[in-house]
């Protein structure tokens, strides 16, 4: 009886042994959400929108090429063209370096922003400005791929008369189409201009 017992404690213990263990290795096997560690930022990725000429373009179509990526809209009544006139001048700054970097600027209001318009809109500002938009399901993929945030004015009077809440950031994108580095709203002239240098 005695023995019995102490038979039956010790199958316990090792029970209880072998659940533990079981545990622990489950832990420790499991890669679970682990945190990717490239040291690239996830901004950039595919994208298909219509060019200010008309062209259909993808993110391949600016592959050999360093992008500086802007969205934004031509209804926009202060940042962007003033975000915009900052690209241009760092460009012109950059002088023949220049040369290498294209800035692409997207719209985030494709209902309003038409092929036509964009054209229009890009020839204000620097010769190489290539202006993009799209269905708003094109433009809503483009926008996510470079974590932009925009969404039409509470405020808005008339359907289509409203203004754009959005991310304003200035992204430098490698030839291969990834994250260099970026610009928050409000970098001057300069600053862009030595921040693009760095990398040509
Ligand atoms: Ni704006």
């Amino acid at each position: 009886m005695k023995n019995r017992l102490i038979i039956l404690i010790l199958a316990g213990f090792l029970a209880g042994g072998i659940s533990a263990l079981g545990l622990y290795m489950l832990q420790n096997t499991n890669p679970g959400p682990k945190q990717i560690s490239t040291g690239k930022a996830l901004i950039g990725g595919p994208f298909t929108l219509t060019e200010h000429t008309g062209r259909r373009v993808t993110e391949a179509d600016f592959k050999g090429r360093f992008t500086l990526v802007y969205f934004g809209y031509t209804y926009c009544p202060d940042v962007c063209p003033a975000e915009l006139q900052v690209i241009s001048a760092a460009l012109d700054q950059l002088g023949t370096k220049a040369e290498k970097v294209t800035p692409v600027f997207i719209t985030i209001d494709p209902e309003r922003d038409t092929v036509e318009l964009m054209k229009d809109y890009v020839s204000n500002f620097h010769k190489s400005l290539i202006g993009l938009t799209g269905s708003v399901k094109e433009v809503r993929a483009a926008a996510r791929a470079y974590r932009i945030y925009y969404k039409k004015s509470a405020e808005e009077g008339s359907s289509d008369d409203y203004l754009m809440d959005h991310s304003s950031i200035v992204y430098l994108m490698s030839p291969e189409g990834e994250y260099l580095t970026h610009f928050a709203y409000g970098t001057g002239v300069d600053k862009m201009a030595k921040g693009i240098a760095k990398y040509l």
